[in-house]
């Protein structure tokens, strides 16, 4: 039984790809035959929405089987697991209720743990090769219960001037979360939506290249209009076009962020 390794998808940057990335990384490595937990942490739905038609993802965003009701509730996050239609992949739904998460972990003890000890008992089974999580556009106590329950961070950023900016709140927000879970790394950063016509594309590259903060992922992923109708049908690219140059770029990708996590595991 190898052990669990748990990383989140997190940037303060509203769209710069967390969603898409964590879906598509997660799918990528069930369908390699890994077996995967993706956790959607945001009360948008797009991670469940990724995997299931909206009618579904009401369904589950209504009843008990959502990341709210587990968290609130403090209880063992197995129970809040529902399968995909993806052999090896399963996830636990989110829901709108995630818009009162701030106010509902002020109260509780030891608030900034509350979903990794959640994740305990699943973590122990070791049933899953990886968790992924992912994460709103917010640098709140919610997002700091993702980096604390998890063991790297992967920061997806647009290859754009305003996705580089602010990324500096995004590196010290991650050396708060470390002093209270000293393991946490920043795996590092990967490029999406990126157009290498664009002469700004470059000049993005090499300025993450430089940052001494994370490393920058040697694949990227390129704008593609593929990602758009794979989440209009409710499937992560790699799934729905695995021919298509987005998927075989977050196949990629995954490779990447997978073996750099493991060649920190060893050291
Ligand atoms: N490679 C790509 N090619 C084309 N469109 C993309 C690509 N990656 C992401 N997008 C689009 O960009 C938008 C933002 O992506 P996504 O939702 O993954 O970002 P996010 O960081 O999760 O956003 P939020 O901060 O709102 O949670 C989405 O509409 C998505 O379809
Ligand atoms: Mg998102």
């Amino acid at each position: 039984m190898s052990k669990t390794i748990v990383i989140a998808f997190a940037n303060n940057k509203g769209g710069s790809g967390k969603t898409t990335t964590c879906s598509n990384v997660g799918c990528a490595l069930a369908l390699e035959g890994k077996k995967v937990l993706m956790i959607d942490g945001d009360m948008q739905l797009n991670l469940t929405i990724s995997f299931f038609d909206e009618e579904k993802a009401y369904e589950y965003a209504k009843g008990d089987k959502n990341i709210y009701r587990a968290v609130v509730g403090e209880a063992d996050l197995s129970d809040y697991i529902v399968e995909t239609e993806i052999e090896g992949l399963d996830i636990v739904p989110s829901t709108s209720l995630m818009s009162s998460i701030e106010f509902d972990l002020f109260a509780k003890w030891q608030r900034e743990s509350v979903l990794k000890k959640c994740l305990e008992r699943v973590r122990a089974k070791g049933y899953y090769d990886y968790i992924l999580i992912d994460s709103p556009p917010t640098l709140g106590g919610w997002v700091m219960n993702v980096m604390c329950a998890s063991d790297y961070v992967v920061i997806p950023v647009e290859a754009s001037p305003w996705g580089l900016f602010g990324l500096a709140n995004m590196f010290d927000f991650c050396d708060q979360a470390k002093r209270i879970a000293p393991k946490l790394e920043i795996l590092g950063i990967a490029v999406t939506k990126a157009d290498e016509r664009k002469k700004y594309f470059k000049q993005t590259m090499e300025t993450l290249r430089e940052m001494e903060a994370a490393p920058l992922f040697e694949n990227y992923v390129r704008v593609d209009s593929a990602v758009e109708w794979a989440q209009d049908n409710s499937k992560p690219v790699v799934a729905y076009k695995k021919s298509s140059r987005s998927a075989v770029e977050y196949t990629k990708l995954a490779k990447e962020i997978i073996e750099y996590a493991h060649r920190k595991e060893r050291n």
